[in-house]
């Protein structure tokens, strides 16, 4: 989008920052899905910010309560829903404004639902983030509903003011929506297209992040391995000044690495299919890009995986891990694994779990099948029964644990400089941090630590967290 375009919305947040002027009002933002999501949030939080909203985490306390959604399983709709019925009475009580954004929004359905019966001042999209002060502002001024979303894809927004939740580790998207069309999935017809950010603007993002003292940087998008695919391929239509180098993935990573101050980059989600050679050495290659990889697989079974247009069989898959443990030294991986899938069978199942057995994965993300309106798999016959789509769950689960718990004791008596990111959440006396495989630490130490890197020595393994001491050279 052109930058006068972008100033021309950006002007409502002077114009709604006039009408809040001494009134010390606050917002509170719920974030309901992924990191794509989150990274938008912390745009709406930046423009709500310099509209003169303060952040609070009381609800009770808010003048306007935003719920930035998500729709990729059943469950984050029964959430939204329940929310909107509390936030009902506090609307009755002292008239908060309710914004409802996000991918949800981007669902018909789910809109009619809303605008019948539930209260709410503004709806706005995944391609209307940027409307989001001039919609505020109009819901304000003229106490009406606002609803806007637009159908088509929205071009990649540039310039949005951001407030970003932590000040060592931030997100950058680098791509908008997906191409992918896996039979299960909403996002594609939510987000919309596949599109990527120019590398200028990514880089120059980057470098000013490491300016601001940030020492990692986790790159974000649907399908990062596919970055500039699509402007790769109508190149002759692009300006070649546009494209002269940075024009892959790959290249990306490279050019990332070479940023002074940042110091860990890591990236979320690649696709299996767009793992090609030079993207397996650029993570060979930098010494700043994390070796934990996150590589979802979806189902071990070639049957299924067809059946969800995932375009790689198990066998390729293997391989692939098999490339990259010998390419890259230490390689680990983590991925995300759905069961219920439409028409899968016990054996079928079995080739998921053999897979699991054979990668041992470090970290696994497990979600049973659900069903999502619009989808090729909605419609499939073959729907598999809730409760073994329950009891595959739990096998897998079973096994993962297992698996977990082989991969822990092998950190037991290794020391690795992690970063102190704060008080452990469950005892307030223990510090926490976080290994490069994403493997909770608890530790004992002095609050002076919070912030730095220290040698830690793992000693022992909880199955969901490890315990560390710091090492006193
Ligand atoms: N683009 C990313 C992430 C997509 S959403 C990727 O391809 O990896 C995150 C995860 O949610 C997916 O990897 C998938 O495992 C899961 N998911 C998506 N749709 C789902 C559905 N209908 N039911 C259950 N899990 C789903
Ligand atoms: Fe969904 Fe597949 Fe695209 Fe990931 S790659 S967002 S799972 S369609
Ligand atoms: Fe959910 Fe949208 Fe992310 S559907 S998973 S918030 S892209």
């Amino acid at each position: 989008m052109i930058k006068k375009e972008i100033d021309n919305e950006l002007e409502y947040i002077q114009k709604v920052k006039q009408i809040n002027e001494g009134k010390n009002l606050h917002y509170h933002i719920l974030t309901m899905g992924c990191q794509l999501n989150e990274n938008d949030s912390e745009k709406i939080c930046g423009m709500a910010e310099e509209m003169g909203y303060t952040k609070t985490q009381e609800i009770m306390d808010a003048d306007l309560v935003i719920y930035n959604t998500c729709c990729v399983r059943e469950n984050a709709e029964e959430r939204l829903f329940g929310k909107l019925g509390e936030v009902k009475k506090l609307k009755e009580a002292k008239g908060t404004i309710i914004a409802i954004g996000g991918c949800m929004m981007q669902e018909k359905h789910i809109v009619e639902k809303i605008k019948k019966s539930y209260s709410y001042d503004v709806i706005f999209g995944t391609h209307t983030l940027q409307n989001f002060p001039k919609d505020l502002y109009h819901a304000i001024l003229e106490r009406k509903k606002i609803t806007d979303i637009l159908d088509i894809d929205g071009e990649i927004i540039e310039g949005l003011p951001i407030k970003r939740e932590d000040s060592i580790r931030a997100s950058v998207t680098i791509m908008n929506g997906c191409n992918n069309f896996c039979t299960y999935c909403i996002v594609p017809y939510v987000r919309g297209r596949e599109r990527s950010r120019n590398p200028e603007d990514i880089l120059n993002e980057v470098k000013s992040l490491a300016q601001e003292g940030y020492k990692e940087i986790t790159l974000l998008g649907q399908n990062v391995n596919s970055y500039m695919r699509v402007e790769r391929e109508k190149e002759n239509t692009l300006d070649k000044g546009a494209i002269n180098r940075i024009d892959s993935f790959a290249k990306l990573l490279r050019a990332v690495n070479e940023i002074n101050g940042i110091e860990k980059i890591r990236f979320t989600s690649p696709h299996p299919k767009d793992f090609t050679d030079d993207v397996i050495e650029a993570i060979r290659d930098c010494e700043k890009v994390s070796k934990f990889i996150h590589l979802p697989m979806q189902s071990g079974s070639t049957n299924v995986l067809k059946a969800m247009n995932r375009v790689y069989t198990k066998e390729q898959y293997l391989e692939l891990v098999e490339k990259m443990k010998k390419e890259i030294p230490d390689v680990t991986f983590s991925t995300d694994i759905i069961v219920g899938f439409p028409g899968e069978t016990e054996e079928d199942f079995e080739d998921t779990l053999d897979v699991v057995r054979k990668v041992k994965f470090e970290q696994i993300f497990m979600f049973i099948y659900s069903r999502r309106v619009g989808t090729p798999a909605d419609k499939m016959e073959n729907q598999i029964p809730e409760e073994i789509k329950h009891k595959r769950f739990d096998r897998l689960k079973s096994l993962y644990e297992e698996i977990l718990k082989k991969n822990n004791e092998q950190y037991i008596g290794k020391t690795e400089n992690l970063l102190i990111e704060g008080y452990s959440k469950t005892n307030k006396d223990l510090l926490t941090a976080r290994t490069d495989t994403n493997k909770v630490v608890v530790l004992e130490g002095e609050s002076s630590l919070i912030g730095k890197v220290v040698p830690v020595k793992i000693v022992s393994e909880h199955m969901w967290y490890l315990k560390g001491e710091v090492e006193i050279n």
